[in-house]
């Protein structure tokens, strides 16, 4: 039996995607509202007023006074196996990956430490407001156990996969085409949908993977379709310049992918900094969707996403907010808001409070295909929420009282928030963080 417990607070939620229907038709916005929750599932969503006498049975009503309550933030694109790499100086891309991220990748073939990685990152998640994730593992099926088994016992949605690469990187973190298959199909096997844990098919990019290496995770994909398959595409430059001399017989980077048979609407492609205008097309027709990973872009110097191409509505992509630590700098979807808020600036594609939540709810949860489950605070969902106070620090609080309308709070919370902006997250209903004095039982 799972919780059973109710919060009352400012609920805020998405019932459609404000990229294309007006924000009224889809925008939830419940200034005093409760959540209550049974056995871990949302079963009741409205006014506290009038909610309030359906309470029996309930053990405890938590009151979040000024509190805003969203659905948990779904973080599209992460590695927890670069964890211990964030902030290592001064490289692109691919100068990063020598120099930084294959030798620590290196490390997780020991499973004492990949389990002490997976423990920090769960909980920076936690703290961060982060209740799904689509992870890299490393290469080694180690990496793999250890964050599923913390993924486990948190009780947690989450989506991983082992990194297969079998060329252009150090012989320590290669496998082989068959390798690759074998150790992934008996992960698959180990892992997918026990719990609430779902596989993705993890072949790392174009540059680290041969064809056959490339022809095997489809193949793999197509015996196992609920499975996921996650990659990297046109962050850098140099990178497309180097696939197009890797492939020379393809038409361009996604033409890799998809003449491997890997696109479709169970793929994620991080980054598409760099994808051209008939890639994202390509991509609107095969539902494959795109992580816009902002911190890192920047930390990287990788470029700025064009939101406004990808959301072109004769053929919108779907986007989620990804923070790919370690190229990325931050844990926290808020502070991962406001730095694509930037990048939406620097394009001319200012995205509102609405939207950037909207990306880091449920257009994330759409882009996992996780919808059914999480995402939004709605009857029948999967009580995963956050808890955001918007008194957190003085500033915030300060700036906070000038505020008239939800739209420029939660406007404010994307721009200013932070971890500390977390007071509480909650997975399927249970308390997995609490941050200190935050919530009253009433
Ligand atoms: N492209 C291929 N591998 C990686 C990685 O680990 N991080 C980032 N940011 N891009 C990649
Ligand atoms: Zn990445």
């Amino acid at each position: 039996m799972g919780a059973q417990v109710a919060l009352r607070g400012h609920i805020v939620s998405f019932k459609g995607d404000p990229f294309f229907s007006p924000t009224d038709e889809v925008f939830v916005d419940i200034n005093d509202g409760l959540v209550i929750i049974r056995d871990g599932i949302i079963h009741e969503v409205g006014q506290y007023s009038e909610l309030i006498g359906h309470i029996d049975n309930i053990s405890a009503v938590i009151n979040y006074p000024d509190c805003i309550i969203t659905a948990g933030f779904i973080d599209t694109h992460v590695h927890y196996v670069q964890t211990p790499i964030i902030a290592s100086f001064g490289e692109h891309l691919i100068d990063w990956l020598n120099k930084y991220t294959f030798p620590e990748e290196g490390r997780f073939a020991d499973p004492a430490y990949a389990a002490a990685v997976a423990k920090i990152f769960f909980d920076e998640l936690l703290r961060n407001g982060t209740t799904s994730a689509l992870t890299f593992c490393s290469v080694f099926p180690e990496s793999v156990d250890a964050f599923f088994n913390e993924s486990l016992q948190r009780n947690m949605r989450m989506i991983g996969g082992k990194v297969l690469m079998d060329r252009n990187a150090p012989p320590a973190v290669l496998d082989t085409a068959q390798s690759g298959y074998d150790d992934s199909k008996a992960l698959i096997k180990k892992w997918h949908e026990r719990g609430r844990n779902r596989y993705a098919i993890t072949p790392r990019f174009a540059p680290t993977s041969t064809e056959e290496q490339l022809l095997a995770a489809a193949t793999l994909h197509r015996e196992y379709p609920s499975t996921l398959i996650q990659t990297h595409i046109s962050e850098n430059v140099s990178e497309v310049s180097w696939v197009r001399s890797l492939f020379p017989e393809r038409h361009g980077y996604l033409d890799v992918y998809d003449h491997a048979g890997l696109l479709g609407p169970g793929t994620v492609l991080a980054h598409g900094v760099h994808l051209t205008e008939n890639e994202r097309e390509r991509c609107a027709e095969t539902k494959t969707a795109v992580a816009h990973c902002p911190t890192s872009n920047f930390f990287l110097g990788s470029g700025l996403f064009p939101m406004h191409q990808a959301k072109n509505p004769t053929h919108p992509i779907r986007v989620g907010l990804g923070t790919d630590i370690g190229g990325g700098t931050r844990f926290s979807l808020l502070e991962t808001m406001g730095e694509a808020y930037k990048v939406g600036e620097l394009t001319s594609y200012p995205l509102d409070g609405v939207k950037l939540f909207y990306l880091a709810t449920l257009g994330g949860a759409e882009v996992l295909g996780i919808a059914d489950k999480v995402g939004s605070v709605e009857v029948g969902k999967e009580a995963d929420l956050v808890v955001l106070d918007p008194r957190a620090t003085p500033l915030l609080a300060f700036r906070y009282n000038q505020t008239t309308s939800t739209s420029e709070q939660i406007f404010l919370l994307a721009i200013m928030g932070d971890d500390r902006t977390v007071a509480a997250t909650y997975i399927a209903g249970q308390l997995a963080y609490n941050r200190k004095n935050s919530g009253t039982a009433v």
